[in-house]
């Protein structure tokens, strides 16, 4: 396979992003003609920001697994798409072919058929990182089902949210998944998300760690049975369902700074073009890398650059079961060396862990068939940028930091790999098609002639932006659409440089980004409140040297039980109960009150600088309701 819209130079870039600012629908248009289509579109852009109401390729008909797999059968059938390697070191990889891929999503999507999966119907995902897992989303995007997945360290009253924001009736597990040295019980979650639940028909149950499990009759099915009976009926192909450019594609819920979670809603087409775009170029894959990117399937980088992106492109994607760190912290190099990776696409968060383990692990690791690196998720500290680029890039591999979101679908603002000049903690330029803006509080567009710094927001639409929140357009358009009119916010703030290069300076919004995972401090608050002791809660983020920010939570306690210690526990049990151990707070403090506004609103803004370790510059305090909680807090801090 050879792309076409592969930029190769500088030049090039220029070139291309003046194009595609000129004329999206040109430039959109001839990127698009290098997919499959069933019917080609009409227009190739309507939108206003202003519903909003976002068509790219409108009127195109299309199945975006025939662009994953099925157009790459004739020529290379037997090239690996998915290597995927296990949590222990010393059970057997397994190599996936685009044929083998092939058989695989055609059985499986007759599983969801003959389990009566229609397509529309929401269908919720909760596995670890298997083969199978992307066989399953993939096969849902053949019979055009929505997929939503979950990701593993979600608790069972998550996903039971979810569940029922999606009305979805199907659900596809596991019965454990490995992770390091932990079994999580993926399937005796889904059991408690699913208590009083009424809506979910089917749950279909893949073998992976032989947990013991408790099948309802009527309701559970195990995977493997379920293609025996395909097998039985001769079921072999399966034909792809033809979709509109804009029936959505998946439901992927993400935190925002309010209240529960949103399911981000993408559309096919848009989101094919784009993902398959960003990949081909800021990685500058060329056909045989091997691409190893790091995240699980169960947040949006392992969408887009392990399934949609690599896959659509014909390349090979290593996927990964286990943590960096399990059995040691070389677990990464090993791979790398195991498979000859080309492309390490991984979080600043999981570099400033191995960091800390020195260079003993890397020794003995060639890292030799390294020619990219990347960085998503959170701002990278440029000690980190050094390090990886010193140690594993061996001072020869370019680095990209990519900056993108859950919503956006594709990474929208990154250097290109070896074409556009990289720079530490910098995501530098705009993808093509991608218009930045910055502005400030009021929503005046920031200008001036050296470095400048605003909320970040963009301008018009590309392909992969979000469409819809599910079930709440309004939550949409309210979120993203009305901080700024006519704008996309980001929640972002961020740097430009007299050049035209983004500094991404982190939210700007009560949004915590912990080890690279978005959380909405309302929601961690909100888990805390529901422990019976608590009267109210306030959390905010703090610097923390390996996570990027750790969660701060000050709680006012009026139970009665046990002692300071094992409130904390109870509060940790509370959160993990609600929203998941990701969710758990690295320090708490118990405060007899918070510091208010006569309105009534909590001050964030002193309680981040004393979780900072700021004791003196506070700013103004004397319009708070009682002053001098502040000085208790400041002398109580953790
Ligand atoms: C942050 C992850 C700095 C940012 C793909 C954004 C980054 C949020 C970068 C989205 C980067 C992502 N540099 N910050 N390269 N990439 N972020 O939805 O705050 O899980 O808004 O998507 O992560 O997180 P999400």
């Amino acid at each position: 396979m050879s792309y076409p819209y592969q930029i190769k130079s500088l030049e090039q870039y220029h070139e291309a992003y003046a194009q595609s600012i000129k004329n999206p629908e040109n430039f959109w248009g001839d990127v698009a003609g290098h997919f499959q289509w069933r019917r080609r579109w009409d227009k190739v852009l309507d939108w206003n920001f202003t519903e909003p109401k976002i068509e790219w390729f409108k009127g195109a008909k299309l199945n975006i697994t025939e662009n994953c797999i099925d157009r790459h059968l004739e020529n290379f059938g037997n090239r690996p798409a998915i290597i995927w390697e296990p949590n222990d070191p010393e059970e057997h990889h397994r190599i996936i072919t685009y044929r083998d891929l092939y058989n695989k999503v055609c059985q499986f999507a007759n599983v969801l058929k003959n389990n009566g999966v229609k397509k529309g119907d929401r269908v919720c995902i909760y596995m670890g990182m298997i083969p199978e897992l992307a066989i399953a989303v993939l096969a849902c995007a053949r019979i055009g089902a929505v997929h939503s997945v979950i990701f593993g360290g979600f608790s069972a009253q998550s996903i039971s949210d979810r569940l029922y924001d999606a009305q979805s009736e199907y659900i596809i597990t596991c019965d454990g998944a490995y992770r390091g040295a932990k079994d999580i019980p993926l399937k005796s979650v889904i059991d408690d998300a699913l208590i009083g639940n009424r809506t979910v028909k089917r749950v279909i149950v893949c073998t992976r760690t032989r947990t013991a499990v408790s099948m309802i009759k009527g309701r559970d099915v195990w995977w493997e049975d379920e293609i025996k009976k395909i097998e039985t009926l001769g079921m072999t192909d399966c034909p792809a369902e033809e979709m509109d450019a804009e029936d959505p594609l998946f439901i992927l819920y993400t935190s925002g700074s309010t209240g529960k979670p949103k399911g981000v809603v993408h559309a096919n087409a848009g989101y094919m073009v784009y993902t398959n775009y960003s990949f081909v170029n800021v990685f500058q894959y060329q056909p045989g890398d091997i691409h190893f990117c790091t995240a699980d399937i169960g947040w949006i980088t392992g969408h887009s650059y392990i399934v949609y992106g690599p896959l659509s492109a014909g390349a090979t994607s290593l996927m990964f079961e286990g943590v960096p760190t399990w059995p040691d912290a070389g677990r990464f190099w090993e791979i790398i060396d195991k498979f000859s990776v080309n492309i390490l696409y991984t979080a600043p968060t999981a570099i400033r862990s191995l960091m800390g383990f020195g260079l003993g692990p890397l020794q003995g690791k060639k890292l030799n068939s390294l020619k990219v690196l990347g960085t998503v998720g959170e701002p990278i500290n440029e000690e980190a940028w050094h390090w990886y680029d010193e140690h594993i890039g061996n001072g020869k591999c370019p680095i990209v930091d990519t900056w993108w979101q859950t919503e956006t679908g594709g990474i929208l603002i990154s250097n290109l790999a070896g074409i556009t000049p990289s720079r530490p903690s910098w995501a530098t330029l705009p993808m093509p098609g991608v218009e930045p803006i910055l502005v400030d509080e009021n929503g005046k567009e920031v200008t001036g002639e050296g470095e400048v710094s605003g909320n970040l927001c963009i301008k018009s639409p590309w392909p992969s932006i979000i469409r819809t929140t599910y079930g709440d357009h309004d939550r949409c358009k309210k979120n993203y659409f009305s901080t700024y009119p006519e704008l996309y916010f980001t929640g972002d703030g961020a740097l430009r440089d007299a050049e035209g290069n983004y500094r991404i300076t982190g939210r700007v919004d009560d949004v915590l980004n912990v080890s690279g995972h978005r959380i909405g401090t309302a929601e961690v608050e909100n888990a805390i409140n529901m422990h019976a002791g608590v009267v109210e809660s306030a959390v905010v983020g703090y610097p923390h040297d390996i996570k990027g920010q750790g969660i701060y939570a000050y709680v006012i306690y009026n139970g009665t039980h046990g002692d300071e210690a094992l409130r904390r526990k109870d509060i940790l049990q509370t959160v993990t109960r609600i929203i998941g151990p990701i969710a758990k707070p690295d320090k708490i403090q118990f405060v007899s009150g918070l510091p208010k506004t006569r309105s009534g609103k909590i001050m964030r803004r002193i309680l981040r600088k004393i979780a900072e370790g700021e004791t003196e510059n506070l700013g103004d305090i004397t319009t708070l309701l009682d002053p001098g909680v502040v000085e208790e807090i400041k002398n109580g801090k953790i």
